[in-house]
């Protein structure tokens, strides 16, 4: 169907499902075991009820703020996610196309299928990126790697080090797909992916490594000054699920100025643990728990969100931004580059429609006093 025609990402995942392979799809689309915190991520923010003030000129409403200190024009940004080629030749480049009118950052995953250098080479100028880091048994691996990104300083403005998925999930509609590492790459390089004579859609370099996984034995007294060695990026934590978790990060970054400089609540798109919380009862546990985490590091999160509604609803608890997995790979499925900029488009017009329609023209008048998270808060 035209792209113009799609209207919300929901249509979005439909024609992407209708064109990718049936790997492709089980990949993107699976979650662990029984896909309860999958499904939870998004009905988390359905729970969520608004809490509109009228009569205020809402001629416009200013969407941009600072991540990083980085001046952004959107608080959407692309999280990271493995293997976009499988859907689209385009790729994570296309990734980075779709989303420049936009101006969001685009996390490139450590799992691309593209190699970082390739992925930001037609970039838009201004363009921003972050780079997401499993960190290797051979640590040598993973600091080579940071070595290639801290060459591209303009480009690559964070590590996104990647906590939690410290092995293997249950993913059974990969497993009925039959979706192993060698499934993976061929699909990737098969000629209805890549197109005929194209390219290998997956870099030797970049690619083999797929699901060869993270080292599990990562603890916050050995790997983070390990990575602070090796990296002068600000560092971000992905996959911070509890309050507790939350208030370490703060502390190591208070002790530690220049290190941590954000957290990233995420349940792995509900890939990893299931029945682990959505990023909106986090939010909640750390404005009740720990406030001052709000101040001391950007918290962003990712997970579940399908409206712009989901979007404004976590930055009123308190985010400073909010990613995106799935929707980007859709996206790419249902027309490559432009599939992704008719993704962002949706989503970016339903932040201002969500804003306007509750009185707020600029991100920093949003707060609770805009939301009702009553059917939220049993706890
Ligand atoms: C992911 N995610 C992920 N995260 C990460 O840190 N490194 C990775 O390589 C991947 N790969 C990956 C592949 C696919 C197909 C998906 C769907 C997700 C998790 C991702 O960054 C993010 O946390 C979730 O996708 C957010 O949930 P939604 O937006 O997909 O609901």
């Amino acid at each position: 169907p035209p792209l113009d025609t799609l209207l919300n990402l929901d249509e979005i995942e439909a024609a992407a499902t209708s064109q990718i392979s049936k790997k492709c799809w089980a990949y993107y689309f699976s979650a662990s075991d029984d896909l309860h915190t999958k499904t939870l991520n998004n009905l988390a923010y359905r729970a969520i009820l608004l809490r509109p003030r009228i009569f205020i000129d809402v001629t416009h409403a200013n969407t941009s703020t600072t991540l990083l200190g980085h001046r952004v024009s959107t608080p959407l940004y692309v999280s990271p996610a493995a293997m976009a080629r499988l859907a689209h030749p385009d790729g994570e480049a296309g990734i980075a196309r779709g989303v420049a009118r936009f101006g969001a950052l685009q996390l490139v995953s450590h799992n691309a299928s593209m190699t970082p250098e390739q992925i930001v080479a037609d970039a838009a100028p201004g363009q921003l990126f972050g780079w997401q880091l499993y960190v290797q048994t051979n640590r040598a691996k993973s600091e080579a790697m940071l070595a290639r990104i801290a060459r591209m300083p303009e480009r690559y403005k964070c590590v996104v080090l990647t906590l939690d998925a410290p092995v293997p999930s249950k993913r059974e509609d990969d497993e009925r797909a039959a979706l192993e590492v060698r499934g993976v790459v061929e699909a990737a390089r098969s000629p209805a992916v890549v197109g005929e004579g194209g390219k290998p859609a997956v870099d030797a370099g970049v690619g083999k490594k797929l699901f060869f996984g993270t080292a599990a034995d990562l603890t916050w007294e050995t790997t983070l000054p390990w990575l602070v060695k090796h990296t002068a990026l600000p560092i971000v934590l992905k996959g911070i699920q509890t309050h507790e978790d939350a208030f370490l990060a703060a502390r190591y970054a208070r002790k530690h100025p220049g290190t941590v400089k954000a957290i990233i609540l995420s349940n792995h798109g509900g890939r990893s643990l299931d029945t682990s919380p959505p990023a909106v009862h986090t939010l909640l546990e750390i404005r009740k728990y720990c406030p001052e985490v709000f101040d001391t590091i950007e918290v962003w999160v990712d997970g579940g969100v399908r409206r712009g509604t989901d979007i404004v609803k976590a930055l009123c608890l308190g985010a400073k931004a909010v990613g995106v997995g799935r929707a980007a790979l859709w996206g790419l499925g249902a027309g490559g580059w432009k599939g992704v900029d008719r993704t962002f488009e949706i989503l970016q017009g339903e932040i201002e429609t969500c804003m306007k329609m509750m009185g707020a023209k600029d991100l920093s008048e949003l707060g609770p006093r805009f939301i009702n998270t009553r059917a939220v808060e049993r706890d």
